[in-house]
């Protein structure tokens, strides 16, 4: 039995209004299981941070942004700093997710930037990667994943240091918004992949704290299976976070 404790995060991506995402939140604080037992986290888009915080209150559900820049601030026009997110009550912030990399030309190599920022300024990234569809078919997926972390953690890697609070999560981009879920054993794969890269890489105290997240197409049905995986540590979830009766199931997957 590892001494991870399960980690459900809620990417809401860019939707929900404010008033939707209070409601939304405050749903979640009411029937969110032990905190104990399930860490919680939601992501709303930067303009609902500050209102879904004071709708937090003293709950234990720890709050994310989808994104930042890795400076604390400067002419960047359009982009919010680390130490903004702190202002506003995040703890945590998501780095790289694939709507990020395709859409928005992220790179390793900013993500790389980000994270290590995130962990100066005092935020845990959640750091994320995936496989396209035309990688799995072409089974490059071990070969993806290791260059995406290799890029990603490159400024850990070479200070030989990665804080254990750090998150990865795991998102096949093919089982993103499609319904497509990998199988838990998919999963499970390439989740022990990442863990052997961290004990390779860092050390195998380190491999085994950090806590490796599975998204795409997270729902009620699947996540038991998904969390019955040694190395699943938790969920990162898009469409099924955006309902509290279909967020609450998942954050009780262990029911
Ligand atoms: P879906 O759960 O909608 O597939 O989205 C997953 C995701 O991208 C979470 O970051």
């Amino acid at each position: 039995m590892n001494q991870r404790k399960p980690f459900m995060a809620g990417n809401w991506k860019m939707n929900l209004n404010r008033e939707e995402s209070v409601a939304l939140v405050t749903a979640i604080a009411e029937e969110a299981p032990d905190p104990e037992r399930v860490d919680v986290l939601v992501a709303p888009p930067f303009t609902s941070i500050a209102t879904v915080r004071e709708a937090i209150g003293n709950k234990p559900i720890f709050l994310a942004a989808q994104n930042m820049h890795w400076e604390s601030q400067g002419a960047y026009t359009g982009e919010v700093s680390p130490t903004m997110l702190l202002e506003v009550g995040c703890t945590h912030v998501i780095l790289g997710h694939s709507e990020r990399r395709s859409l928005f030309g992220e790179t390793d190599g900013m993500i790389d930037r980000k994270a290590n920022s995130a962990c100066n300024f005092g935020l845990t990234p959640i750091v994320c990667i995936g496989e396209s569809l035309e990688e799995r078919e072409q089974e490059r997926t071990s070969e993806v994943i290791a260059a995406q972390l290799q890029g990603s953690l490159r400024s850990f890697r070479r200070q030989k240091v990665l804080p254990p609070v750090v998150i990865v999560a795991y998102e096949p981009v093919w089982a993103i918004g499609t319904g497509k879920t990998a199988t838990p054993e998919q999963a499970q794969e390439v989740h022990n992949q990442i863990r052997q890269w961290l004990a390779a890489q860092f050390d195998g105290n380190t491999a085994e704290k950090v806590r490796i997240l599975y998204g795409g197409s997270v729902k009620p049905d699947n996540v038991k299976e998904l969390m019955s995986m040694p190395d699943v540590d938790g969920a990162l979830v898009g469409g099924a976070s955006l309902k509290a009766s279909s967020f609450l199931p998942i954050l009780r997957f262990y029911l």
